[in-house]
């Protein structure tokens, strides 16, 4: 089953959708803590007490040099929680997603902007791997095609890494990589809400409502 996240650091949000939705757990990039103003101890403190269970959070490196990518992934892994730690995939962090896989630590590879570039990360180890969908298709590219494109890749060298899309803008991006087969996704607040929010939804219902009342009053279903 496809792995979902929210990439938020909303725990009001997290806790809204944690109960209508089978949450893996929750994605962030500094960009997202640095909006929330809080912190990735407290933020995942919060995260843990709302989700409950045994959740998987991928928190992002900030450091700029390997040996400082690899120290701090070391750091994140150490920390009470199912930690991915996130890696950008350029050419200084592909060097640390190979020593921090050599020291068994989970890594997502992220800022993949290409199918040629995720495909190298999930050579270097990575375990999951983030196209940013709706950032390439701004870009005039086609966010869907990488997905394809990597994906097949990954499937022809038999390579173990998961595609965790991310960057998404409205729900058509997601279902088309999901339609992919991918093994995860993580949405932002407002997609995860727009997933079933179409506008015939809450008419039919209120329809169905309306037509119990005049036949059958306050009785419930198993009253009549
Ligand atoms: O977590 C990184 C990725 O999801 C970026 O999303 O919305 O900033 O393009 P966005």
């Amino acid at each position: 089953m496809i792995e979902l996240y929210l990439d938020t650091a909303d725990v009001a949000q997290t806790k809204r959708f944690n109960q209508c939705l089978p949450l893996q757990g929750i994605t962030t990039n500094p960009t997202i803590l640095a909006k929330s103003k809080q912190g990735l101890n407290e933020t995942l403190k919060e995260m843990q007490d709302a989700l409950g269970g045994k959740p998987r959070f991928h928190a992002q490196v900030v450091s700029t040099s390997i040996e400082g990518m690899v120290e701090e992934a070391r750091q994140i892994n150490e920390l009470p929680y199912d930690m991915v730690v996130k890696i950008p995939a350029t050419e200084t962090g592909l060097a640390a997603i190979k020593l921090t896989k050599a020291q068994g630590i989970k890594v997502l590879a992220t800022a993949i902007y290409s199918a040629q570039q995720g495909f190298l990360a999930a050579l270097c180890g990575a375990d999951y791997l983030a196209p940013y969908v709706n950032r390439i298709d701004a870009l005039n590219g086609n966010g869907v095609e990488v997905v394809a494109d990597l994906q097949l890749l990954l499937d022809q060298n038999q390579l173990p890494a998961k595609i965790l899309a991310a960057s998404f803008k409205n729900t058509q991006q997601a279902m088309e990589v999901m339609k992919l087969g991918i093994e995860a996704i993580t949405l932002p607040v407002d997609v995860a809400a727009a997933m079933f929010a179409h506008p015939a939804v809450e008419p039919a219902v209120a329809q169905f409502g309306h037509d119990w009342k005049q036949a059958f009053g306050d009785k419930l279903s198993f009253e009549s």
